[in-house]
C-alpha cells in the first residue's frame, strides 16, 4: 500500500502518468468557463488540484484516504490557507460547473449509479463530469491472465472485478454511461475507435442534463 507522499512522487516520476495527466488537465481546462468552480473528486494528493486553482478556478477536493488527504494538506497548504483550494467531507458540500476524477477513482466503485446522483446535486445544468478510467479494451493488459479470463465477461455484462486487485473494477462506457441515467448524458470517449487498444486509459465526458 501507498503512503500518499509515495503515491506522489511516484506519479510525478512517471513520464508515462505525467503525459496522460496533462492531456487530462488540458482537456478539462479547456471545457470548463472562465472563473469557474471544479470538484476533483477522490482528489489524491491534490495535484491535478493545484493545477486548476493555479488557473484560477476555484477548487473544491474530496478524497477518501486519510494517507492521501495528509499529503494533500501538504502538498497544497499555500492554496488551502488562501481557500483557493477547499477540501470537503462530501460532494454535497459544493455547487461546481464540473466535476473531475482523474486516474481511475471510478474503478474502485463498483456501483456509479448513486454515485452519478449524488455529483447530480452538485453539477448545475449544462456542466459535466470528466472521469479518466482503466480502459478494459487496452491490448497492453492482454498479457495478464485475468484480462483474458474476464473477456467474455466483459463482453456479456460490461463490467467484472478483479480480486488480486484489490477489487479494482473494469467498465466499458456504456455501463457507466447507463449508470449516469437520467442526470447525465455520456458525450465524449477519448480516444475513440482503435485508439482504445492501445491507451491505458480512457477519458468519458458525461454532461449533466
Ligand atoms: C489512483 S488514485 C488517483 C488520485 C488523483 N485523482 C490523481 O489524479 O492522482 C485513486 C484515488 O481514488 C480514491 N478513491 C477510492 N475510492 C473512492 C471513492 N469511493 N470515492 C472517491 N475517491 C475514491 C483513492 O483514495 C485515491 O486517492
Amino acid at each position: 500500500m501507498h503512503t500518499g507522499e509515495q503515491y506522489h512522487n511516484f506519479m510525478l516520476a512517471s513520464e508515462r502518468d505525467r503525459a496522460v495527466r496533462g492531456r487530462f488537465q488540458k482537456m478539462a481546462l479547456d471545457l470548463l468557463g472562465k472563473g469557474a468552480d471544479i470538484l476533483d473528486f477522490g482528489a489524491g494528493t491534490g495535484i491535478d488540484a493545484k493545477t486548476y486553482s493555479a488557473h484560477g478556478h476555484h477548487t473544491f477536493v474530496y478524497e477518501p484516504s486519510e494517507a492521501m488527504r495528509d499529503y494533500l494538506g501538504h502538498h497544497c497548504q499555500d492554496e488551502i490557507v488562501r481557500k483557493t483550494i477547499v477540501p470537503i467531507a462530501s460532494p454535497d458540500e459544493c455547487r461546481v460547473q464540473a466535476v473531475t476524477a482523474n486516474f481511475a477513482v471510478l474503478n474502485h466503485i463498483d456501483d456509479h449509479a448513486p454515485l452519478f446522483e449524488e455529483l447530480s446535486r452538485a453539477v448545475g445544468p449544462g456542466g459535466f463530469v470528466l472521469a479518466s478510467m482503466l480502459n478494459p479494451y487496452f491490448l497492453g493488459d492482454a498479457r495478464y491472465g485475468w484480462w483474458r479470463r474476464n473477456l467474455l465477461t466483459l463482453m456479456r455484462d460490461g463490467h467484472y472485478a478483479v480480486a488480486s486487485e484489490s477489487r479494482i473494477h473494469r467498465f466499458t462506457p456504456r455501463i457507466v454511461a447507463r449508470a449516469a441515467k437520467p442526470y447525465f448524458r455520456l458525450e465524449r470517449i477519448t480516444p475513440r475507435g482503435l485508439g482504445l487498444a492501445t491507451h491505458l486509459y480512457m477519458f468519458l465526458l458525461l454532461r449533466r442534463i
